[in-house]
Formats: C-alpha cells, sequence, structure tokens
C-alpha cells in the first residue's frame, strides 16, 4: 500500500527531521516501497487525510511530531503508524516525567532537580552540586541544553533554557562515557541493538557535532566487556518498556568512572540521518539502512 513518510514539521529540530526523512523516504523507494514524503510542517491533517495512505512512517523529532500529539491524531484517524503510542511518546519527551517513571521502577538515572524559577537555583546547585546539567525537558538534538561548571554560569544557562521550556531540568553530571542503544522490534517486545559508545571532541557531543561537523568518533559495538554490554542492553530493554514503548527507540547512557550505566533519557522518534546512530546499530547486528527502514515499517501499527 501507500506509504506516507512524515517528516519536517513545525519544531526546533525541523532541519534534522528533513533529514531523516529524505533518507528514509529514498530507502524505502530503493526496495520498492510505494512511499511519499510527507511535511507535516506545510501541510496538515486534512491534506494527510485526502492522501490515501495506508501507513505513515514518523520522521519527525521533537513537538507535534514524536511527542504524542500527532500519534493521538492519527489513532483518531485510523492510520497505523510507527514507533511508540500517545502515551510512551508523551512520556519519553518529557525529560522529568522520564526519570520519575524510571526511579518508579528502579531503574538508575541521575538525581535531578525542577527548576520553575530563579528562585529554584541556588538549592539545586546545593542539592546536586558542580558540574550540573541544564536541559530544557521537551526537547531533542541537545538544544538549551548546558554544563554549568561554576556557580555563576548557572543564571544564564536556566534562562536560555527556560526559553524553550516553562519548567527546566536540572541534573547531575555524570562523568564518564557516552553511550547510547537502539530499540528495536515487534511491539513492546522490542529487542536491544549492539551498544555504541559517542567519542566527541572535549566531551562535546552538542547539535554542531551531531549533525553538522565530522570529527566526532562512533564505536559500535563499543568497547565494553561482555557482561557489562549485555546489562547494558537489559537495561535499555527495560527502561524502554517501563514507558510502554513500541516498535523503536534509542536510550541514551552515561556510563561512570566505575562502570555504572545511569540512563539519561529515551528517543521515541530517533534521528535517520547519515551521522544519526540508531542505523549504526543496526550496522552492527547486520542490517542495512533499507532493512532497517523495512524493519521499523513493519511495526507500524494503531
Ligand atoms: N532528537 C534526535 C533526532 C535524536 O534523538 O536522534
Ligand atoms: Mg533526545
Amino acid at each position: 500500500g501507500r506509504v506516507g513518510v512524515l517528516y519536517g514539521g513545525c519544531s526546533a529540530e525541523r532541519e534534522v527531521s528533513l533529514m531523516s526523512g529524505q533518507g528514509v523516504h529514498a530507502a524505502l523507494k530503493s526496495v520498492g516501497v510505494d512511499a511519499y514524503l510527507f511535511d507535516t510542517g506545510k501541510q496538515d491533517l486534512a491534506e494527510l487525510m485526502n492522501a490515501r495512505f495506508d501507513r505513515v512512517f514518523i520522521a519527525l523529532h521533537g513537538r507535534y511530531g514524536e511527542d504524542g500529539t500527532l500519534q493521538g491524531a492519527l489513532e483518531l484517524m485510523r492510520l497505523p503508524y510507527t514507533g511508540s503510542g500517545p502515551l510512551a511518546s508523551s512520556l519519553a519527551m518529557d525529560k522529568i516525567m522520564t526519570k520519575k517513571v524510571w526511579i518508579a521502577q528502579g531503574l538508575p538515572t541521575p538525581k535531578f532537580a525542577i527548576l520553575t524559577g530563579e528562585s529554584d537555583l541556588a538549592g539545586a546547585m546545593e542539592n546536586l552540586g558542580l558540574p550540573l546539567i541544564i536541559k530544557p525537558p521537551h526537547e531533542g538534538s541537545t538544544l538549551g541544553v548546558a554544563k554549568v561548571g561554576r556557580r555563576e554560569e548557572m543564571l544564564a544557562a536556566y534562562r536560555q533554557a527556560a526559553r524553550y521550556d516553562a519548567d527546566v531540568l536540572a541534573e547531575q553530571f555524570i562523568r564518564g562515557r557516552e553511550l547510547t542503544v537502539a530499540i528495536l522490534g515487534k511491539g513492546r517486545n522490542a529487542r536491544a541493538l549492539p551498544v555504541i559508545e559517542i567519542v566527541a571532541p572535549a566531551g562535546n557531543y552538542d547539535y554542531e557535532h551531531k549533525y553538522v561537523s565530522n570529527d566526532t568518533q562512533y564505536i559500535c559495538p563499543a568497547r565494553l566487556d561482555a557482561a557489562l554490554s549485555g546489562e547494558i542492553m537489559a537495561l535499555s530493554e527495560q527502561a524502554f518498556a517501563a514507558l510502554g514503548c513500541e516498535g523503536w527507540g534509542r536510550a541514551d547512557f552515561m556510563l561512570d568512572a566505575d562502570n555504572r550505566p545511569w540512563l539519561l533519557e529515551m528517543n521515541t522518534s530517533p534521528g535517520m540521518t547519515s551521522h544519526s546512530l540508531v542505523p549504526m546499530g543496526a550496522k552492527a547486528a547486520g542490517m542495512s539502512y533499507a532493512q532497517l527502514c523495512v524493519a521499523i515499517l513493519a511495526s507500524a501499527s494503531c
């Protein structure tokens, strides 16, 4: 049947999504899928109804694409879509809610504080210590994220993040190695792919190092002993299941100096650009980019 690749959109990650969608669309076409690009930032739901797609591949990132709102609309339209449903999508889009769910399940995630205003900053620094990480809870691709090493940097970091979200997340900084794990499969029984280690210059895996520069190194499978990589893969599957995620996703971690993994966030519609991580994990599992797209599409439901 006809497959719509939903891409673009109107979030701060629009540019990333344009790259993801173009990659997915070309790959699906290359294996004979009748796929069409559909830009949700430029075309509305009425046009989506009229397009008569049989299924859609969501290659959108961020608000109104990855956050459960679109997934709810697709449920109402009875149009099968890839990835998580409305609840898991909204939970995962909110890094604070995500951490609350994981903590309730006993899963390891760094200590945090919620900043509702400038009067919360001193207490958070007291409680979490420095350095700490400031994040707008509903953004992706490191937008609005800052590391605060000194007290006097806190206010500017907070104000920058507060431009994206009313409440801001302050999180204990975990010094160590940055890891990520793709999760893929039918429904809630998705399985972890090999662990990826990200080695960014000066430990700075920001927007520029995600999508623009070529000086970030990716090691997949990550150089970890078998027991530890097994533990991290199992943790990824538990983190995915705890949120009720489906189809595919990507769990981001820090591994501390004592080799303890800490969950940072779950991405329910991860990047599919040529620099992106899920395609790397798939490749290490013997799956090409096109095979990965077909597998994700095969998991579409509503
Ligand atoms: N938010 C970006 C697209 C990612 O997680 O890959
Ligand atoms: Mg993210």
